[in-house]
Order: C-alpha cells, then sequence, then structure tokens
C-alpha cells in the first residue's frame, strides 16, 4: 500500500503513515518541505518517507499511484476554482477504490466562555472580508458537496467539537494563548468588541484562558484526530472530518 500525505506536515506528523507503507509528503513551499524533511529525520529517522515541493493543483505524480491522500488543514489557501482542480488532482493520482481524507477547521465552533459567546464568530466574519483563507474556512461544513461533485463515492463528513473545560491545561493554554493574542490583535484593528483586549496578554490574569470557570470549543481542530493517527487506516476513517473513495 501507498498512501501520500499531502501537504506534508511542519509538525512532523508525516512519519506516522509510515505504518502504511511509502507515503510522500508535500508543500508547495520549500521551507515548509525543508522543516517537515528535518522533523521526520529527528522524529522517524528510518521510516522511508520522502518529502518533496509540489503543488496540489498540478500532483507531480503519476495516475493511479496512491491508495490514500491526506490533506490537512490546506484546502482553506484554495478558492472555489482552485479547490476543484485540486480534488481532480487528488482523483487522478488515487487508485481505483482508494480514499481520500481531507481535514479542515471549521471556525463557526470556536467559542470561549466567559464571553460573549459569538465573540469568535463575529471575529471570522470580519477577517473573513479581508482574508482569503478565512473566508474559505467558512465553507468547511459544505466540503462534502464538492467532494460529490468531484466523482467521489461513498462521502461522508464527521464534525469534531472538541471542549475543554477548566482548569485548562497548559497545553491547551500554551498553544491557544499566543494565537488568540494575534488574533485580538488583528480583532482591535479591525474595530471589533473591546472584549477582545484581555485575550491580547496570554499570560494575564484577565485572559477567558485563565477563568475559574472557562470553557472553550473548537471544531475538528486536529488534536482529537491526531492521536489515532497511528491506528490502521480503516479505523482512522471515521475519525477524519471527511473521507471520499475514487
Ligand atoms: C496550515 S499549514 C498545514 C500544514 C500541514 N498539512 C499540517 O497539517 O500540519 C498549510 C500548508 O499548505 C501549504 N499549501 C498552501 N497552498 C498549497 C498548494 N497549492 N499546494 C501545496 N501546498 C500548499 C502551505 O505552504 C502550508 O505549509
Amino acid at each position: 500500500m501507498r498512501a501520500a500525505a499531502v501537504v506534508c506536515s511542519r509538525r512532523g506528523s508525516l512519519g506516522w503513515w509510515a505504518a502504511w507503507g511509502s507515503p510522500v509528503g508535500m508543500d508547495v513551499d520549500e521551507r515548509q518541505v525543508a522543516v517537515a524533511a528535518a522533523r521526520i529525520g529527528q522524529s522517524y529517522p528510518s521510516c522511508g518517507v520522502q518529502v518533496r515541493q509540489g503543488d496540489v493543483l498540478c500532483l507531480p505524480f503519476e495516475d493511479d499511484s496512491f491508495d490514500a491522500v491526506w490533506c490537512s488543514d490546506t484546502v482553506r489557501y484554495l478558492d472555489d476554482g482552485q479547490l476543484s482542480v485540486a480534488l481532480g488532482e487528488f482523483r487522478r493520482v488515487l487508485r481505483p477504490g482508494g480514499v481520500l481524507a481531507v481535514r479542515e477547521r471549521d471556525p463557526s465552533l470556536v467559542m470561549v466562555r466567559p464571553g460573549d459567546p459569538y465573540l469568535f464568530l463575529d471575529y471570522y466574519r470580519a477577517v473573513a472580508a479581508h482574508v482569503a483563507c478565512t473566508r474559505h474556512l467558512l465553507r468547511s461544513r459544505e466540503l462534502h458537496r464538492r467532494l460529490e461533485g468531484a466523482g467521489f463515492t461513498m462521502v461522508r463528513q464527521h464534525t469534531i467539537l472538541i471542549e475543554h473545560y477548566a482548569p485548562l491545561s497548559s497545553d491547551v493554554v500554551r498553544y491557544r494563548g499566543p494565537a488568540w493574542s494575534q488574533a485580538a490583535r488583528t480583532a482591535l484593528r479591525l474595530g471589533l468588541e473591546p472584549q477582545w483586549k484581555p485575550f491580547l496578554d496570554p499570560d494575564g490574569e484577565q485572559n477567558p484562558l485563565r477563568a475559574a470557570d472557562g470553557y472553550i470549543s473548537e471544531g475538528c481542530a486536529g488534536r482529537g484526530q491526531r492521536r489515532h493517527a497511528l491506528t490502521p487506516l480503516p479505523r482512522l476513517l471515521p475519525r477524519i472530518t471527511l473521507t471520499g473513495v475514487r
């Protein structure tokens, strides 16, 4: 079996796919290719994963050459026309019966309490007017239609809600604190709610991530799926956001 991990991962998770044969990781950005190759070399020195530069709009692979294609957190960079082209490319390189698995975030499921439950939704709506990849994230719930339109069969979409209740783990705070501080800067620049101010300082006592009665939710953000990535592919499939069979 040969799996293609499209697009390669800066976090080194590409090595997980080695369990299924000879995966090839790919990214359009040569710097990301170099980072991924270095991470894989460190974490999985003898896993035989190849990493190369390439564009999902024109995959550098022969027809019918893979049993599975995994595309994680990347379709947000494709406009509607490009998404059709990429899905056509995924289908072309898959063998008949091969599986495409796509993961993408669903920003409509981000909620942070205490505070306005619609704060993040308003943020994504406002940023989407300026930033294409945020706009494309808003179509995550409809991706299954796009797979069907591209000719995939047995398409299933499964949205994973990931919830955290206070006290939040240090991992959760360490990952989201800086990201939401950056979001707060953008939100305040766009003139959104002053409620963003407490997010500016990731270590601030007023930051909602530190609230004693805090709660956060996110959709299909990946952590919930990553720990299943070493299980055999058939068991992995129900965990992946979106799958379709060629
Ligand atoms: C959010 S990162 C996700 C990286 C990786 N898939 C992961 O899950 O960690 C998105 C990646 O998509 C890559 N990318 C964007 N457009 C692409 C394209 N047309 N072809 C291939 N890679 C692309 C970017 O260079 C970036 O490294």
